[in-house]
C-alpha cells in the first residue's frame, strides 16, 4: 500500500491539519516528518476546537498511531504539555511513536534563536522563537542532542559538553548572556527522559513494515513549499525540508513507496513572519480577509499578512513537490467580494515573468500581473456538491485550477470536519 504526502503550498496555515483530520479514519499512521512546535494546525471537531504543535493531526482519530519521525525537532516540555493536554479532554495519546533519531531542542537553543533574532534588527527573519533555526543547525554542525542520547547519561552529559563548548561562547561572547552549565542542561534533558521511553522507537523500521503490510502511511508536513530551506523564500524561511522530498527523509520512506501528494492551498495567500509576498494587501481587503478568514497565528498569535491568491506559487508547488491533488482550502471566506483577484504571472522591472524567478530579488520587486473574476455573494458553508456552489465561485476554482497543473479535488467552504466539497475522493 502506498504513503501518502500532505504538504503546505504557499507560506503555511493552509488548513494541513483539518486535511489530515479529513484523511484520518482512512490511514493507520499519520508521521510529522519535519519541523517541530513552530507549527500550529487547528482542527474543528463539532463544538471541540483542537490546537496542535508538535504532536501529528492524526491523534485525533481514534485507530491511527501518530508518529514523530525522525526530521522532526523536539521540544520535550512542550510535547508532555500536549500529551497532558489532549488526556485531559479524553484523546488517547498512547499510541505515539517518537524516533530515536530525532533531535532534541535544548534551552540553550530556544535562547539562541531569540536573541539572534534581536540582533539581526531590521534583517530578522520573524522567528516563532522556539529555538527550531539553532536546534537545526546543531544538527548539520554534528553537535546536535538526539532522543537516544537521553537514554544514557554518560554520552548525554558527553555531548552537551561538547555542543556547550561552542554554544556557551556563542552565548556570553556574542550576546553577552549568561550560558547554562552542562549539568544543568543535562538535569533538564532528563528529567522526562524515563516518562520518554514508552513512546520511542526505530520508526523507520516501523513505517516500512507497516507498508509491507499494506497499511496506509500519510506524511504530514508542518510550514509550506515556500518555507522550505531549498525551495522556500531564503533566508525568509524555516530550517527543514517541508515540501515532499523532505517527507522520504524526514521519515525513513523511500520515494518509490510514495504514490500521492496532496498540496493544501488557501483560496488566498497568507504569511507571518518578515520575507516578501507579491500578493500581499495594505488596504481595506487585506484587513477584510484578516477578519473574515479569522488570519491570526495559532502558535504565536500574530497577525498573519493577507494578500490574493498567487498561482506562480501555487504552479511551482506544484512542481517541486509532484502535486497529484490540491486541497483549495477557506473558499468561503472569498464571499462577498465584487471582483476576485487571481495573480496569474509577475511583471519584474517590466519583463513578465510566469515562473517562480530564481533569484530572490526579483521575488523581492514582482508586481503581480492580475486576472479579475467576478465574485459571488451567497452563503456556501452548506456546499457539499460542486454543483451547489454559485456559478462564480466554480469558475474561481476552475480558473485557479487550471493556473495550478493539478487538479483540486476538496474544496474547504468552513473549519468543521464535515464542511467541505469533495470533487475527486481522495481515497
Ligand atoms: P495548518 O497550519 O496548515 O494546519 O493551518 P492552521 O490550522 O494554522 O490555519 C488554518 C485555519 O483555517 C484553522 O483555524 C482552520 O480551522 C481554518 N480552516 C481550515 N479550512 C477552512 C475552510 O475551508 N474555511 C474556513 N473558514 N476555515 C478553515
Ligand atoms: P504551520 O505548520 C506559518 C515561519 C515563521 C518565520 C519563519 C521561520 O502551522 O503551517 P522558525 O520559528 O520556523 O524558525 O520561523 O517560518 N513559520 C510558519 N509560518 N506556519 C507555520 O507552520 C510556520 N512555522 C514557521 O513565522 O517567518
Ligand atoms: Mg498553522
Amino acid at each position: 500500500m502506498p504513503a501518502i504526502v500532505i504538504v503546505g503550498a504557499q507560506w503555511g496555515d493552509e488548513g494541513k491539519g483539518k486535511a489530515t483530520d479529513h484523511l484520518g479514519s482512512q490511514v493507520d499512521y499519520v508521521v510529522k516528518f519535519n519541523g517541530g512546535n513552530n507549527a500550529g494546525h487547528t482542527v474543528v471537531i463539532g463544538d471541540q476546537k483542537f490546537a496542535l504543535h508538535l504532536l501529528p493531526s492524526g491523534i485525533l482519530t481514534p485507530g491511527c498511531t501518530p508518529v514523530i519521525g525522525n526530521g522532526v525537532v523536539v521540544d520535550i516540555d512542550v510535547l508532555f504539555e500536549e500529551i497532558e493536554g489532549l488526556e485531559a479532554r479524553g484523546v488517547d495519546t498512547s499510541g505515539l511513536k517518537l524516533s530515536a533519531n530525532a533531535h532534541v531542542i535544548a534551552d540553550y537553543n530556544r535562547t539562541i534563536d531569540k536573541v539572534t533574532e534581536r540582533f539581526l534588527g531590521s534583517r530578522r527573519i520573524g522567528t516563532t522563537g522556539r529555538g527550531i533555526g539553532p536546534t537545526y543547525a546543531d544538527k548539520m554542525n554534528r553537535i546536535g542532542i538526539r532522543v537516544q542520547d537521553l537514554f544514557d547519561e554518560k554520552i548525554l552529559t558527553a555531548k552537551v559538553e561538547g555542543a556547550l563548548e561552542l554554544k556557551g561562547q556563542i552565548l556570553t561572547k556574542i550576546y553577552n548572556r549568561r550560558a547554562p552549565s552542562v549539568e544543568q542542561t543535562v538535569e533538564e534533558l532528563l528529567a522526562h527522559a524515563e516518562r520518554l521511553s514508552p513512546y520511542v522507537c526505530d520508526t523507520g523500521l516501523l513505517l516500512g513494515q507497516a507498508l509491507d503490510r499494506d497499511e496506509v502511511v500519510l506524511l504530514e508536513a508542518g510550514q509550506a513549499t515556500l518555507l522550505d530551506v531549498d525551495h522556500g523564500t531564503y533566508p525568509f524561511v524555516t530550517s527543514s525540508s517541508a515540501t515532499s522530498g523532505g517527507a522520504c527523509t524526514g521519515s525513513g520512506i523511500p520515494p518509490t513507496r510514495i504514490d500521492q501528494v496532496i498540496a493544501i492551498a488557501k483560496a488566498y495567500t497568507t504569511r507571518v513572519g518578515e520575507g516578501p509576498f507579491p500578493t500581499e494587501l495594505h488596504d481595506d481587503s487585506g484587513e477584510f480577509l484578516r477578519k473574515a478568514g479569522w488570519e491570526y497565528g495559532t502558535t504565536t498569535g500574530r497577525p498573519r499578512r493577507c494578500g490574493w491568491v498567487d498561482t506562480v506559487i501555487t504552479r511551482y508547488a506544484e512542481r517541486v513537490n509532484g502535486v497529484t491533488d490540491f486541497v483549495l482550502t477557506k473558499l468561503d471566506v472569498l464571499t462577498g467580494l465584487e471582483q476576485v483577484p487571481v495573480c496569474v504571472a509577475y511583471d519584474v522591472d517590466g519583463v513578465r515573468h510566469d515562473e517562480m524567478p530564481v533569484n530572490q530579488s526579483d521575488f523581492h520587486h514582482a508586481t503581480p500581473i492580475y486576472e479579475y473574476l467576478p465574485g459571488w455573494w451567497e452563503d456556501i458553508s452548506d456546499a457539499r456538491d460542486f454543483a451547489d456552489l454559485p456559478k462564480n465561485a466554480q469558475a474561481y476554482v476552475e480558473r485557479v485550477e487550471e493556473l495550478s497543473n493539478a487538479r483540486i479535488s476538496v474544496i474547504g467552504v468552513g473549519p468543521e470536519r464535515e464542511q467541505a466539497v469533495v470533487r475527486h475522493a481522495l481515497r
